[in-house]
């Protein structure tokens, strides 16, 4: 028998996609380059630390490590095969790497009718942040300021700056509630506060489509940020299971019982 040339063509592209996601989600977080932690008591490169997003990367564009990478990749490949129908939104993106993330694999499957929303302060946490809460040492963290200027030049190294990505600068209580998306299928917190998480569920759940994924960056970290989404999904009678992706991050599917575990990776 001939082989099929339709399924070559077919396997070449799911090799060239997988190959691109690679090697994009290795260099995001900094393991490509072995980019050294920023932190002085960390000293260099700790492949370990950079697994599980223990450290922040020198100058690689996101903090939140390769698994917690590798499953945002994940869940927004399995939204496009599966056809959750929506936008992908991150709240929190500091140099923009998840966000880029997420261009890349919309990029990767030729996707044009979705879009990504990237929303900060692109100062850092915002002043008024309480002083109690559990990730509130945060607020004077000068690295976590990066400006829009440093996000949009770091898309655009990586060729991943377009009309596709809409940048929302402000505080997610002023901006997230008019977020320019009438559906989300990818929404992600990375706020890694009370406020944070309380704010951008208030404007944003609703919008999040049945089998959408929502990402909890820090659920399993900061207590505060977590106490947020347990009062919203008490208030809300949400039972989704909180699927743990490693020591820090977790997520749930909306209306998703039974379809948690999907994952390939
Ligand atoms: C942990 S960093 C995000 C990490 C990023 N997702 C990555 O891939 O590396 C947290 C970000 O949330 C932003 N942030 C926290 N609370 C905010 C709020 N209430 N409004 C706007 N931005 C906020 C900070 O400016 C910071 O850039």
């Amino acid at each position: 028998m001939s082989p099929n040339p339709q399924s070559h063509a077919a396997a070449d592209l799911d090799r060239l996609r997988a190959a691109y996601l690679d090697l994009l989600c290795d260099s995001l977080v900094g393991r490509l380059n072995r980019d050294p932690a920023l932190q002085d008591h960390i000293a260099g490169y700790d492949d370990e630390h950079r697994m599980n997003g223990w450290d922040w990367p020198s100058g690689a564009p996101s903090m939140i490590g390769w698994r917690r990478m590798s499953h945002l990749r994940n869940e927004c490949e399995r939204v496009i095969r599966e056809g959750v129908a929506g936008d992908f939104l991150e709240a929190g993106v500091w140099r923009g790497g998840a966000a880029m993330m997420m261009r890349g694999v919309l990029k990767a499957y030729a996707v044009t009718d979705r879009k990504v929303i990237a929303a900060d302060s692109f100062a850092g946490l915002p002043r008024d942040t309480d002083a109690s809460d559990a990730a509130a040492f945060l607020r004077d963290a000068a690295p976590l300021a990066v400006t829009l200027d440093e996000v949009k030049a770091a898309f655009s190294r990586y060729r991943l700056l377009d009309k596709q990505v809409v940048f929302l600068k402000g505080t997610f209580a002023d901006t997230l509630k008019s977020a320019p998306t009438e559906q989300l299928a990818i929404l992600r917190l990375d706020g890694d506060t009370y406020t944070s998480a309380k704010d951008s569920l208030a404007a944003l759940y609703d919008k999040l489509s049945s089998g959408g994924s929502l990402i909890l960056d820090d659920y399993f970290l900061f207590e505060d940020f977590k106490r947020a989404i347990d009062e919203f999904r008490t208030a809300h009678d949400i039972f989704d299971p909180i699927v743990q992706i490693d020591a820090y991050g977790g997520y749930w599917i909306k209306d998703g019982r039974g379809r948690q575990g999907r994952t390939k990776r």
